[in-house]
């Protein structure tokens, strides 16, 4: 990308904007009140805004290498604090994509070096799953189930959170897993159930 067409790009979307509705920038400094709570990977082909068709305002957005919430991790930490707490996000979604090139890398016996410990948060997902995972024939098939395995584990690092825990049981707050098949441009809900995920964790987990 040209960063001189970056600048020009930006003003044609300021005037469209501007064109549409000449209070839109002043209506959008005044503040943000999103519904939704986006952790996605980084992934340049998986824009979380442009897949869900939401607008500025619309989506309170984290991503990094493989949809990854880690509790060591202070960003996705201070992320989900701020959205469940102080915004008061209504919804959580963790969104994975097949293809994706961090599980992949996850998958290989390779020294990627500081990337190692960050992947190795997939490998535990492997491991916990290590059973469904061997019973299943390509590596193709593993490859996808493994992307799919990590959204709901995600999903689970959510909930292990002590602010997700408070809303839980104090107001209305769905936590998503999703995942973007990028051959068909589909966003795929893995219809995680759980109440019975909560149920199998919560006793180990529970923080209050
Ligand atoms: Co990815």
């Amino acid at each position: 990308m040209n960063i001189d067409q970056i600048f020009k790009n930006n003003e044609a979307w300021v005037n469209e904007k501007l064109g549409t509705d000449p209070d839109y920038f002043k209506n959008l400094s005044e503040g943000q009140n999103p519904d939704v709570l986006y952790i996605g990977c980084s992934d340049s082909r998986v824009t979380a805004e442009e897949i869900m068709g939401a607008k500025p305002g619309e989506a309170f957005v984290m991503r990094n290498i493989a949809n990854m919430v880690s509790n060591l991790d202070l960003s996705a930490m201070s992320v989900v604090n701020y959205a469940v707490s102080h915004l008061k996000v209504s919804h959580i979604i963790v969104c994975g994509h097949y293809g994706c090139g961090g599980v992949k890398a996850a998958m290989q016996s390779q020294d990627l070096g500081i990337l190692n410990p960050w992947l190795r948060n997939i490998r535990d997902v492997y491991r916990l799953h290590n059973q469904e995972l061997n019973q299943l024939k390509t590596e193709e098939e593993k490859y996808r189930r493994l992307v799919e395995l990590n959204v709901q584990e995600q999903c689970v690092n959510v909930i292990k959170t002590a602010d997700v825990q408070i809303a839980y049981r104090n107001r209305n707050l769905t936590v998503h897993g999703w995942v973007m098949d990028m051959e068909t441009g589909k966003l795929i809900d893995l219809k995680i159930d759980f109440d019975k995920v909560l149920k199998g964790i919560m006793e180990i987990y529970h923080l209050d």
